[in-house]
């Protein structure tokens, strides 16, 4: 089944946007297969939007999706990622048709509240983003630790 990076950007969030973002992809009949509320550390913000590295608008965008915390999703379903930059509307939310997120939610193209993957193979790229810079990397950390001290205890 198709999977889709969808990315609550940090204007989104700040403005209590995220259920009712949620919300839509819920009622279109999309599955939620992933969630995390994520502040995206600059290497991994230039990782994601690498394709747009040449533009003039690149170290405005960069500062922009690491400005606040994010809300990182994937979805899943039949035709999901045209489907969604549908339900997110045009790049720029004044020629964004009424009825779509940025239509409804947003103004400007700099701080559009949302990222939708452009295609199938984006998408598997995307998800997996926020997902490599993982806090567990401590736990596994705390684990072997942890191990370290059961050993020794049991050796005594
Ligand atoms: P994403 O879903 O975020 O990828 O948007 P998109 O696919 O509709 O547009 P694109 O990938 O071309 O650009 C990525 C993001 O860069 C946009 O969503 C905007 O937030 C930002 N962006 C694009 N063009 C401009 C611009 O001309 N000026 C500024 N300030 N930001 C821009
Ligand atoms: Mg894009």
């Amino acid at each position: 089944v198709e999977e889709t990076y969808i990315m609550v950007k940090p204007d989104g969030v700040q403005r209590g946007l995220v259920g009712e973002m949620i919300s839509r992809f819920e009622k279109k009949g999309f599955k939620l297969t992933g969630l995390k509320l994520f502040q995206c550390p600059q290497e991994l913000a230039e990782e994601h939007y690498k394709d747009l590295k040449s533009k003039s608008f690149f170290p405005k965008l960069i500062s922009y999706i690491t400005s606040g915390p994010v809300v990182c999703m994937a979805w899943e379903g039949v035709g999901v990622v045209a489907s969604a930059r549908k339900l997110i509307g045009a790049t720029n939310p004044l020629q964004a048709e009424p009825g779509t997120i940025r239509g409804d939610l947003a103004v400007q193209t700099g701080r559009n509240v949302i990222h939708g993957s452009d295609s199938p193979d984006n998408g598997k790229r995307e998800i997996v983003i926020p997902f490599l810079c993982n806090k567990n990397i401590l736990s596994v950390y705390d684990y072997s630790r942890f191990l370290i001290c059961l050993l020794l205890a049991l050796s005594f």
